[in-house]
């Protein structure tokens, strides 16, 4: 594409003397393949009315590959290029991908970037409050690497500060060794469970007995007591095995874990440092940064009155550790809505510390699921929490439903295509609406659709046996024409993700390729043609499988053998 975009600008250039960037977008099949609005752009510039500029181009245009171009609505040029010659640019798109690999850049060449998830909290069990963070950042940390960047994935483990202590009390009250060793998580979780309840209702009726003690608990954390240090060993064993086992089974890893406990006793030496630089200051016993100049008006805690660390102690730290050891250009941090404002002061609170205010927030919205009757309901407020592991348990019975006779590895492949795909469907800011229905529809929006787009191919091509060289010039390509024009769409998509981080529009496209296939596949025959019609179609399905396995990858999603 990058060569007609070229066309353009010269034609621009020698018309106007004008630099400019050209882009084009994919139009409508009706109206041809492409569009630009570059003479709407140029005519403030120019001084003359856009279809007067865009006349002008079209008739400067000179392109072996467009078959016409022509003037639409205010100034809009659409451009129909000849089958033959898209056929070839994808071909040679393909041939000279960086590493071999169809989309991937060497933007982020000589550059890093930390990508943190799914950080989720030890003191709970990995529930599905934090699924979205593992899949979103998953998805972030292949596309980086995909764009040539050195990637450090760090799971910023939640294993310091408030829940430590409420474990601690929870457990000296609910629970037992016995029961502790015979339950592992489920009974961690149900001791939080209740005390969170038990909390709740304390501070409602203005106590804070519960409280205190947790907060006198994980003081004695933070000068190592000894029996508060074995207590946070034991139960982070527990979480940290069960969190494991669970990133496993969603084939998500990371390469470090440095939690925030890793971080507490320096980000305490940082915030001392802050203070004798008059960074920092002391108000009421606590210790704050004040970030007016930033136009944040709430300054950001950095120790408590009682002298413990807080999130943002750690946070500090960490931001020290990272720029020491990789400085990274980004830092992609995934969680909820709500820690937005807090991460707007972190960047804030870098800055004044003299770091790069680098922490680029991919935050999302609640995980909600289709209830009987048709409404939607917050996934973690029925039992408190939906382990992520009994949701993973619970797609994988759905999806031996749609499967009766697939191996395990296909029912897995397929349950994780349908939860991963699901949180990819709409802008990530938005909710996710978990509808197990339509999840696995092989003709909805979903995984399993895009899956089986590829393993239908794979069987096609399988039947094929071997297949002649194609010949570009022997055959039209006619029928052929939209899905290469998708095709070339996907690089151009990969780059654009690159700074917009929307990664649903990768899911929305692959969704969109996988049915023009299907259209394709019932409206055309393959396996009974020959010659150089039936190498160039077989050449097409195989670029259209090889994008739909790439792309679902990116997602985190694996493609089955059969479905
Ligand atoms: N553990 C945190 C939570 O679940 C997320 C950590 C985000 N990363 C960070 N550097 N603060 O809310």
């Amino acid at each position: 594409m990058q060569e007609v975009v070229l066309s353009i600008e010269k034609a621009i250039k020698y018309l106007f003397d004008l630099e400019v960037a050209v882009e084009l977008t994919l139009t409508d099949e009706q109206f041809g393949d492409y569009a630009t609005n570059i003479a709407m752009r140029l005519s403030k510039k120019v001084g003359q009315n856009p279809r007067e500029i865009a006349q002008k181009i079209i008739e400067q245009l000179k392109d072996e590959s467009i078959e016409k171009a022509e003037i639409a609505g205010p100034g809009f040029i659409n451009i129909t290029l000849k089958s033959e010659a898209l056929a070839t640019m994808l071909n040679q798109e393909i041939q000279a991908s960086h590493n071999g690999e169809y989309g991937a850049s060497e933007i982020g060449a000589d550059h890093t970037v930390v990508c943190e998830f799914p950080s989720p909290n030890m003191a709970k069990p990995f529930s599905v409050g934090h699924i979205r963070s593992a899949l979103q950042g998953w998805a972030i940390y292949k596309l980086m690497k995909l764009h040539g960047y050195a990637v450090i994935t760090d799971n910023h483990l939640g294993d310091s500060g408030t829940p430590f202590g409420k474990w601690v009390v929870g457990f000296q009250r609910y629970s037992s060794d016995e029961q502790l060793n015979q339950d592992g998580i489920n009974e961690l979780a149900r001791v939080y469970i209740s005390i969170t309840a038990e909390m709740k209702e304390e501070a409602s009726a203005g106590q804070s007995a519960i409280a205190d003690e947790a907060q006198q608990w994980l003081q004695r954390l933070e000068s190592k007591d000894p029996e508060a240090v074995e207590f946070s060993e034991r139960f982070n064993k527990i979480s940290l095995d069960h969190m494991h086992q669970v990133m496993n089974r969603l084939n998500i890893q990371t390469e470090l874990e440095l939690g925030e406990s890793f971080y507490v006793s320096r980000g305490q030496e940082m915030v001392d440092e802050l203070l004798e630089k008059g960074v920092a200051k002391n108000s009421e016993d606590a210790v704050i940064v004040e970030l007016d100049e930033f136009g944040i008006n709430t300054p950001i805690m950095l120790r408590k009155a009682n002298g413990t660390a807080l999130y943002a102690t750690t946070d500090l730290a960490t931001i020290e550790y990272r720029e020491k050891h990789w400085s990274p250009e980004k830092v992609f941090i995934h969680t909820g809505e709500e820690q937005n404002f807090y991460f707007r002061q972190l960047n804030a609170l870098s800055e004044k510390a003299g770091f790069k205010p680098v922490i680029q927030h991919l935050w999302h919205g609640l995980v909600d699921q289709k209830v009987e009757g048709g409404g939607r309901e917050k996934m973690s407020s029925r039992k408190g929490v939906v382990l992520l592991q009994d949701l993973l348990d619970y797609a994988e019975e759905e999806a031996r439903k749609h499967n009766k006779d697939g191996s395990d590895e296909s029912v897995k492949a397929v349950a994780l295509g349908a939860i991963k795909f699901a949180d990819f469907t709409a802008d990530r800011k938005n909710g996710v609406l978990f509808d197990w229905e339509s999840m696995f529809s092989v003709q909805g929006f979903s995984g399993p659709a895009v899956q089986y787009a590829a393993v239908r191919i794979k069987s096609i091509l399988d039947k094929a046996g071997v297949v002649d060289d194609v010949d570009f010039s022997a055959y039209e390509w006619k029928d052929e024409k939209r899905l290469i024009v998708k095709l070339l769409h996907y690089p151009i998509l990969l780059r654009e993700l690159h700074d917009s981080y929307e990664m649903h529009k990768l899911a929305s496209y692959l969704y969109d390729l996988a049915r023009s296939f299907n259209r394709y596949y019932e409206e055309h025959r393959i396996l009974t043609t020959s010659g150089p019609e039936k190498s160039a179609k077989l050449w097409t399905i195989t670029q259209v499988r090889m994008v739909l396995v790439r792309g679902l990858d990116i997602l985190g999603i694996p493609t089955p053998e059969k479905m």
